[in-house]
């Protein structure tokens, strides 16, 4: 795993902070690099940047951004530093900043004595709160917020933008809406899930002087979906690989009024090498899918005892989506789940499953909910879900056993042994804001599967491929308008890496 893409929880960061001073470097040799590391990023991406604004608070957040003034100024650019703390109540590496910005020339500004920001900035540097902020934002952080967002300037947040919890994802009331966050040590797990990717732009992790042992024996709470993944999660296939190889994946659902659904699923399983794939839905939709993929075998599905041959001779099976929740859908519900064998259940299949026609638990499934799915499997409201996606993901995993994917921006999957393994995806765009998208999701990761990756792995490759196709989709054509099905050819593209 590339240590990098490892996310912490903002207690774990402390942790890797006090071992590496325990280790011999001092706190502020830290705050040092973390000014200089975020002053770099900042003179890379605007090399003509003349003047700086940093809103500093009074923890040791701002005592960063102090430092970041003090360098910029060191460098000749003109700062503005705009205090929301008097800087004689900094502490400790904080106060060491104060002194050093003094030293080098800043001038402090009492935001309280309403300094607007100077209309010569070209950058404004976001200070004010760090991981140490909790509860709601108070006044007057709010205040300074929401003028930060007012301004036409970009924005940098340091470590995470002001107002998120960096655990959760979660806003604490108005964020800053950075377009870079520089982030020091590790990556903090709520910069990826919740709300984060509303406020965070792009994410640069600087590690400072934190050794990669250090990280490497620290624990860590999920890891984030890469595309260098991809080069070994499909098996490689041989010069005498046939069909049968490549396993055979059956797709239940789609009552009438709903058949695109399963059409979907089955299209863009095909597309991502199952070597077979049949579809048993309602008999108005078998002329479409046949007319749309003929590669697939269509079968009507009466009743569960239909697809009964169906289900043993399948590698795995897809179930739920368009399926319904009266009787029909119960009926192949039961069928398919007193069967042995993988399973993948989304969509109407979650509700019949929360509504006892699929068993309790079984580690051979995938769970697939969107938040509001997620909220009926777990007896909560969709917000407790959305506050904190972490723990909502671990809670399905705990209860349902299999694997997890809480999907939204910043898909998570959670899945394995104990407490389980937990990964995210930092991929995907609003353009997936539309209908279907769920759907090819299930084909993606089923297709995986019955192609021998094992369940977690299948699920996190499958969402990665999804995230990467869409964003492949949207670089192309643009966000809006972007459909399910269009995803098929870029995900085929994301699933042979040596074709990019
Ligand atoms: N509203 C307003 N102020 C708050 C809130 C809140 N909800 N929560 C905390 N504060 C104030 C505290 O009173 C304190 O002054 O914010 C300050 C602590 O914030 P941080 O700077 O985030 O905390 P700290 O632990 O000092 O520093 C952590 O330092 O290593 C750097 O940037 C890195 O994020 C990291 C930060």
């Amino acid at each position: 795993m590339m240590a990098n893409a490892r996310l912490y929880s903002t207690r774990q960061v402390q942790v890797l902070d006090q071992r590496t001073i325990e280790q011999g470097v001092p706190g502020f040799a830290l705050m040092l690099q973390a000014g200089q590391a975020a002053l770099d990023e900042i003179m890379k991406r605007f090399p003509q940047a003349r003047r700086l604004c940093i809103f500093c608070g009074g923890g040791n957040n701002g005592g960063d951004g102090y430092v970041v003034a003090a360098l910029a100024r060191r460098q000749g650019l003109d700062v503005q530093l705009l205090a929301l703390r008097a800087p004689n109540q900094l502490q400790d590496e904080a106060a060491e900043a104060v002194h050093l910005a003094r030293e080098s020339g800043v001038t402090i500004d009492d935001w309280h004595q309403g300094v607007e920001i100077a209309k010569t900035t070209d950058v404004i540097v976001d200070a004010l709160l760090g991981t140490g902020t909790r509860g709601e934002i108070r006044a007057p952080f709010d205040r300074a917020i929401a003028c930060i967002n007012a301004a036409p300037q970009p924005v940098i947040a340091l470590d995470i933008p002001s107002g998120l919890n960096a655990d959760t994802g979660a806003l604490l009331g108005d964020a800053v809406e950075a377009d870079l966050t520089v982030t020091f040590i590790a990556r903090k797990f709520g910069l990826y899930t919740g709300q984060a990717p509303d406020v965070t732009g792009e994410i640069v992790l600087a590690p400072l002087s934190v050794s990669e042992t250090t990280l490497t024996d620290s624990d860590y709470t999920g890891e984030l979906l890469v595309p260098e993944r991809l080069q070994n999660t499909l098996p490689r296939r041989r010069p005498t690989t046939h069909k049968g190889h490549c396993g055979h994946l059956l797709v239940v659902g789609g009552q009438p009024g709903f058949g695109g659904s399963t059409i979907m699923s089955a299209e863009t399983a095909a597309r991502l090498g199952a070597g077979l794939v049949s579809l048993a839905t309602a008999s108005v939709h078998i002329p479409p899918a046949l007319t749309r993929c003929p590669e697939m075998m269509v079968r009507e599905a009466r009743n569960g005892l239909d697809i009964e041959d169906l289900v043993d001779k399948a590698t795995a099976v897809l179930i739920g989506p368009g399926l319904g929740q009266g009787a029909w859908g119960q009926g192949l519900m039961q069928t398919v789940m007193n069967a042995a064998g993988p399973r993948l259940v989304d969509a109407d299949g979650l509700h019949l499953l929360a509504a006892g026609y699929g068993g309790e638990r079984r580690d051979d499934w995938i769970l697939t909910p969107h938040p509001g799915e997620a909220a009926m499997l777990l007896d909560c409201s969709v917000a407790e879900v959305q506050a904190d996606r972490y723990q909502a993901a671990l809670a399905l995993h705990r209860r349902y056993g299999g694997v997890i994917v809480l999907k939204g921006a910043g898909t998570l999957v959670v899945g394995g042994e104990g407490p389980g393994e937990c990964f995210i995806s930092p991929f995907g765009n609003p353009g997936m804001a539309s209908g279907g998208m769920g759907d090819v999701l299930g084909g993606m990761i089923a297709s995986l599967l019955v192609q021998g990756v094992p369940g977690l792995e299948a699920a996190a490759s499958g969402v990665l491929i999804h995230g990467l196709a869409a964003d492949d989709a949207a670089r192309e054509h643009g966000e809006r308008g972007l459909l399910a099905s269009d995803l098929a050819c870029y995900a085929r593209r994301r699933a042979n890496p040596d074709r990019r």
